[in-house]
């Protein structure tokens, strides 16, 4: 082959490499939206970056001492996020999405950072120059306060630190506002001299910035503060891909961008919370509101029917239609590989089974889609609210599975509940309710919930995984299943 033509070829490879990361990218961001498809659309996600390293690593082409250096940094960020990938429990994948944006956050802002100080940047030559600094100080920016906030919320939703009191008043608006004013100095001034005294002004208020608007927000909105993050974290990526030139940074960063933003404003709209108050209005959280407390150890409730699993599995053998209500404590008891068994069992002895599922229900989006997908759940019978919601009045048994503040009805009726306006799942309108919890303690929003003391709702007090077995074991031994199967 002509040597002028292999060399053009070469030289072209890591464009194409690049495209095709592109390309996979963008496929597997698609996939991810289905539960069904979302296992391997990650695994095309990943690939994608994969291949982006190696196209990055051939147009490079670093010296081989540059080899160790880049072998020990994939190892230092890899070994860590595999571990924790493979370790970190369900109930804590929130703290650990807050803690992956922040260093999302952290990388963006070093590329930003070492191209300031040391310009090794690939768009540097002549008219670039300028696009090249603006994108440094955006990176800078929004890379910092994606740091700083995300591990502040990352840090609350652990537990690790409360709302500071101070920070409750009118004073930190002005902080804030005075950090913000600090911070857009730096970014005005930082092209003009880049490596010098306005990249570290930009850079120290953004940081301050970061924790001064997360450290206020209250624990019911934290998921949208953590979306909103995510969200900034793919533009502080934009932004570090115009900085080095790199395409498919921008791409990559650009699609989290919007992503995030949608998130953001899906959950806004699902919590009944707008984005203005969750940022401005500090601890807004919905125990922070009013509404009827839960209080003392019954709860403060006088009018609660309990029952047996015996009781419930009598029930649950005539009913025609059922369905589930999987909420955060379905996932704590990790009981969804019972809830699963228990519906075959049933739709064995020919009752429709399906599982209604909210929007905000568990601590992640999507966390009953996840956790009920892990148990090979047909996702057919996987309703979302607006669907299910006007099926209730012909359902004969709900099963209400460690949810509570998604099946509050004060969300409908009290002006005064925290939860009041938020979309709930109307299981009050079904014929007969049962709740599976620990106790009569309240779910995340720190309330009471009149579901409990309706004539409908009985109790079937336990951890969710001892009851979904001890309804099996009543079920089987009612014959249930066994006699649809032999008939
Ligand atoms: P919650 O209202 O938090 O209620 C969960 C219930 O599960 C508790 O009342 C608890 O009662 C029970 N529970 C805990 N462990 C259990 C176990 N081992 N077995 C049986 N029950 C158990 O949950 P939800 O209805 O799913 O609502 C979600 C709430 O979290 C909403 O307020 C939502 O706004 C908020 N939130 C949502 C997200 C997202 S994006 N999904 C993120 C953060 C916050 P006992 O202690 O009595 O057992």
């Amino acid at each position: 082959m002509d040597p002028t033509l292999m060399e053009s070829m070469l030289n072209l490879l890591p464009y194409a490499v690049d495209l095709v990361a592109v390309l996979l990218l963008a496929l597997g961001i698609k996939g991810l939206a289905k539960v069904r498809s979302a296992r391997s659309a990650n695994g095309l996600a990943a690939l994608a970056l994969g291949l982006a390293v190696l196209g990055l690593l051939i147009e490079l082409q670093p010296p081989p001492l540059a080899w160790a250096a880049i072998a020990a940094g994939a190892a230092a960020g890899g070994l860590p996020g595999l571990l924790m990938a493979r370790r970190v429990p369900m109930t804590a994948m929130p703290q650990t999405v807050a803690l992956f944006n922040g260093c999302g956050g952290l990388a963006s802002l070093l590329v930003a950072v070492g191209v300031a100080l040391f310009g090794a940047g690939g768009g540097a030559e002549a008219g670039a120059a300028l696009v090249e600094r603006l994108s440094i100080a955006i990176s800078v920016f929004v890379g910092a306060i994606t740091f700083t906030g995300s591990l502040v919320a990352m840090a609350k939703l652990e537990g690790w630190i409360d709302t500071p009191a101070w920070t409750q008043s009118r004073l930190r608006h002005g902080v804030n506002i005075a950090l913000a004013v600090a911070a857009l100095v730096g970014v005005v001034a930082l092209p003009a001299d880049p490596g010098g005294a306005p990249l570290w002004l930009l850079l120290v208020a953004s940081s301050l910035l970061g924790v001064g608007v997360t450290l206020p927000i209250g624990g019911a909105d934290m998921p949208v503060v953590i979306s909103l993050l995510n969200s900034y974290s793919g533009v502080a990526a934009a932004a570090a891909g115009f900085v080095v030139g790199s395409q498919l940074l921008i791409v990559a960063g650009a699609m989290v961008g919007a992503a995030g933003l949608i998130l953001t404003q899906v959950m806004c709209t699902a919590m009944n919370r707008s984005l203005l108050s969750v940022l401005f209005g500090g601890a807004l959280g919905a125990s922070a509101g009013g509404g009827a407390k839960a209080g003392g150890e019954d709860g403060g409730y006088s009018r609660i029917t309990s029952c047996s699993p015996e009781e419930c599995a009598l029930a649950l053998e005539c009913a025609e239609r059922v369905v589930f209500v999987p909420g955060y404590g379905l996932a704590v008891a990790q009981a969804q590989h019972a809830l699963s068994e228990l519906a075959k069992l049933l739709q064995a002895n020919g009752t429709e089974v399906s599982y209604a599922i909210h929007p905000v229900a568990g601590r992640m989006p999507g966390h009953m889609n996840v956790l009920l997908a892990e148990a090979d759940v047909p996702y057919e019978q996987l309703v979302e609210m607006d669907a299910i919601n006007p099926e209730f009045p012909r359902t004969d048994v709900v099963i209400v599975l460690g949810a509570n503040d998604v099946v509050n009805p004060d969300a409908k009726t009290d002006s005064t509940s925290p939860l009041f306006g938020m979309p709930v799942l109307e299981v009050d309108q079904a014929r007969q309710v049962f709740v599976v919890k620990r106790s009569l303690g309240a779910g995340y929003a720190g309330i009471r919930n009149a579901l409990f003391e309706l004539p409908q709702t009985a109790m079937l007090f336990g951890d969710a995984k001892a009851v979904l077995n001890g309804l099996l074991s009543e079920l089987r031994e009612l014959g249930v299943g066994r006699v649809k199967t032999a008939a």
